[in-house]
């Protein structure tokens, strides 16, 4: 062995000790590259999802209501637009360019959450989204407010006070519908009857793959896949309980030991929809490629 060996190996049971002891890691520091590549990979993800995510919700801005909800879901896009922004940002500090990154999500290379996948057919489906899809997604990105990678903490700060917002929007447009007339609350069951299955599905399998170990050991995600929809199912089923509407899967129930039982997801569906083969993937990549393309006069 050479001393340079003798060092970096060095170097790197440091940082194992380090990330093993709850510490945290500036973008300035020495990090081994598996770090580094772990990180970009769930950075960019999570950017991605944050600007692919806007595209279901965009359609309804000049379809809303009434003049208050088109103000509150263009505050909302604006805010979703923002995090990828500041997403991209940390993920360009850690070595790829913004340019690589967007070029690898517009040619299928890199992904975007499941959700984002999939069409929205009514007015109810914004409501849904807002309040179940943030929800969902609150939960993962609060437990990255304990990630060891302190730039990616102190985003989350920020990102997760504007999605507390959006939840309460979301929640706002659902008690109105669930105390509206019949049709409104049919349109809203059928929302809901049409999203709980990816919503199931959003946090991932149970057991993780082996990607997801690496993001555990090296603390970049703190909490696993089952422990997030476990908190999810218990938080908001009995709030859509409450409000007279019903959950399409017939096992959802309370253990009463912390746990609550349900159908197994489809995980085949999952894999389909995030390999980019989703109702609607085709369709919102061409358009996010379209503007692409519109918006490089303002780029160059
Ligand atoms: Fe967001
Ligand atoms: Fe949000």
């Amino acid at each position: 062995m050479t001393t340079t060996q003798i060092n970096e190996t060095e170097q790197l049971e440091h940082f194992k000790a380090h990330i093993a002891a709850g510490g945290k890691v500036e973008s300035t520091d020495w990090m081994p590259d598996e770090y580094r590549t772990a990180l970009i990979r769930f950075i960019e993800m999570h950017a991605n999802s944050e600007l692919m995510g806007v595209l279901p919700e965009r359609d309804w801005i000049l379809r809303a209501p009434t003049l208050k909800r088109k103000l509150a879901l263009t505050a909302k896009v604006q805010d979703e637009v923002g995090h990828a922004q500041l997403l991209y940002r940390l993920a360009e500090d850690l070595g790829k360019p913004r340019s690589q990154m967007m070029d690898d999500l517009l040619a299928g290379r890199t992904k975007f959450h499941n959700v984002f996948h999939y069409p929205t057919h009514t007015w109810a489906d914004v409501g849904v989204i807002a309040w179940l899809v943030d929800a969902a997604a609150i939960l993962s990105q609060k437990a990255l407010l304990g990630t060891s990678y302190a730039p990616y903490a102190r985003t989350m700060q920020r990102i997760c006070w504007e999605e507390s917002f959006h939840i309460k929007h979301g929640f706002d447009i659902v008690v109105t519908m669930a105390k509206g007339t019949a049709a409104q609350r049919e349109m809203l069951q059928d929302a809901l009857n049409r999203w709980w299955g990816p919503l199931m599905q959003m946090h991932g399998p149970p057991t993780p793959p082996e990607r997801d170990r690496d993001l555990t050991v090296w603390r970049i995600k703190t909490r696993c896949n089952e422990e997030l929809r476990q908190e999810f199912i218990a938080m908001y089923v009995p709030r859509v309980w409450e409000l007279g509407l019903a959950l399409p899967d017939p096992a959802l129930h309370n253990n009463g030991d912390g746990s609550w039982s349900y159908t197994t997801p489809d995980w085949n569906e999952l894999r389909t929809v995030v390999s980019n083969n989703g109702p609607r993937s085709a369709a919102r990549l061409a358009f996010r490629r379209a503007y692409y393309d519109e918006g490089a006069w303002v780029r160059s």
